[in-house]
């Protein structure tokens, strides 16, 4: 479902910072060579992250749902000079386009790439993270979000996608394992008196989490 009219969205586009040459580039080769290319954050998602990650100033960042790489190399524009971005994905058929990305980009030392079920990766890495961007399996959100919240700093950032789910979180009649999922998600950030959230209609919706 599109939220938002195509005029508006173009002229939003239009008036945001333009997309970088080699994420137009990754986004192209990701709608030519992958299936469901529209998991892939985009243009005016992108900047977002970037914006937000410059914000946090992250010195670790966790990424849950790689795809092709895009949302990582977005977010990797914020990290701190000795920052380090983990990011994790399951199918390796994407393997290929993920390394000649991070490969080619100035962020190809700050960036590693774990294979494998999150579920299982997540509770072996050491330390704290100052940004998580969840965006993997949505039946799971609740298990990964039971999983980083004590991971995450004070003052750190929890992003979540697809948070309204072409719109199937509001209609009572949809009971599919995602969109219980996510509602389930949703219900236990804003009743978690840990954080402070806002659900931005953004794109499918991002939820903005602040760890206090
Ligand atoms: C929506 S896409 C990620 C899009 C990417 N973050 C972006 O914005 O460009 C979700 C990805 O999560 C991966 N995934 C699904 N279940 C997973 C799991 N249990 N562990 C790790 N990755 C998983 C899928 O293979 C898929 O590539």
């Amino acid at each position: 479902m599109d939220f938002i009219p195509k005029d508006i969205q173009a002229y939003a586009e239009k008036y945001t910072s333009d997309e970088p040459e080699s994420l137009s580039s990754l986004n192209r080769e990701t709608y030519v060579n992958h299936l469901y290319p529209r998991m892939l954050s985009g243009h005016l998602q992108g900047r977002l992250l970037a914006i937000l990650s410059s914000l946090v100033k992250p010195e670790k960042i966790l990424e849950i749902g790689t795809f092709t790489g895009y949302s990582a190399l977005c977010m990797a524009e914020g990290l701190l000079e000795r920052g380090i971005l983990h990011t994790i994905e399951l199918n390796e058929e994407n393997e290929t386009t993920i390394r000649k990305y991070f490969n080619n980009s100035v962020y190809r030392d700050k960036i590693k790439l774990h294979f494998g079920n999150a579920l299982d990766i997540i509770p072996t890495l050491e330390g704290m993270f100052d940004l998580v961007f969840l965006d993997a399996d949505k039946e799971n959100y609740v298990n990964y979000f039971e999983l980083i919240i004590s991971k995450v700093n004070s003052g750190g950032v929890i992003l979540a996608d697809n948070v309204l789910w072409n719109g199937k979180v509001t209609k009572a009649k949809e009971t599919d394992k995602e969109t219980m999922g996510i509602r389930a998600f949703n219900e236990i950030v804003k009743n978690d008196s840990r954080v402070e959230n806002v659900l931005l209609t953004v794109r499918d919706g991002l939820m903005l989490i602040l760890k206090k």
